[in-house]
């Protein structure tokens, strides 16, 4: 869960997602605005080191981060929260991969990947919705695959069911995650309950 002082204004975005009355329009900048205060989340949760800088008057110290960053959304809509992510870390390189859950199961398919020849220290997997889990698990497995320690994933999103919330915590630890909310439940066709609906298709207007 976002652990700042921003999370109050991150509730507000999501409020205006979870309307069912919310248009495309709306649901678009709303979530536009949120994505920029979860990277700003996750920002603060990643390593830095002090530098010594001169102001035009003197002197000071101050953080900058201490790694390389890749992003890693999950396609469809993990590309919801790209524009927001790279406002805020316009430096980070962008990986991909495409999955789609199995609309009667649930599992997650992987259908495609792309990942930099030169991999960034940090890996952020961004979308919206962990609902079970499997997606963002499935994903995590694709970067230790590629050389990744767990000690350097982390993962974004906007809403987590409790049950994709405590597994995908399980794998890559709960600090290391960050959502504007925890929902209780999952209902039959593991939908977030009370959730938002279907990010991607609210997103794009499909
Ligand atoms: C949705 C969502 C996540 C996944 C979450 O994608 O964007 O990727 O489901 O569910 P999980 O935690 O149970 O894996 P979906 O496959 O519906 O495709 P979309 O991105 O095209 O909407
Ligand atoms: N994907 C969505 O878009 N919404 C959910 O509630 C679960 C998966």
């Amino acid at each position: 869960m976002a652990s700042n002082q921003n999370h109050q204004a991150m509730r507000r975005f999501l409020h205006v997602l979870r309307d069912r009355e919310t248009g495309t329009e709306a649901f678009r900048w709303a979530s536009d605005s949120l994505a920029r205060l979860l990277c700003a989340d996750v920002l603060s949760r990643l390593p830095h080191r002090d530098e010594q800088i001169e102001t035009p008057v003197g002197p000071t110290t101050g953080p900058v981060l201490d790694s390389d960053v890749m992003a890693v959304p999950i396609y469809r809509a993990g590309q919801s929260l790209v524009h927001g992510f790279v406002e805020v870390m316009p430096g980070a390189v962008i990986g991909s991969v495409l999955i789609q859950r199995d609309e009667s199961t649930a599992e997650p398919i992987l259908i495609y990947k792309k990942l930099p020849p030169n991999l960034p220290r940090t890996a952020v997997i961004l979308d919206p919705m962990l609902a079970t889990a499997g997606s963002a698990v499935l994903t995590v497995d694709i970067l230790i695959e590629s050389g990744y320690s767990v000690d350097n994933i982390y993962f974004m999103g906007v809403v987590a069911a409790q049950e994709g919330f405590d597994r995908l915590a399980a794998k890559i630890g709960g600090d290391h995650i960050t959502v504007a909310d925890i929902d209780p439940t999952l209902n039959s066709k593991k939908y977030i309950v009370p959730g938002l609906g279907d990010y991607g298709d609210r997103y794009f207007g499909t």
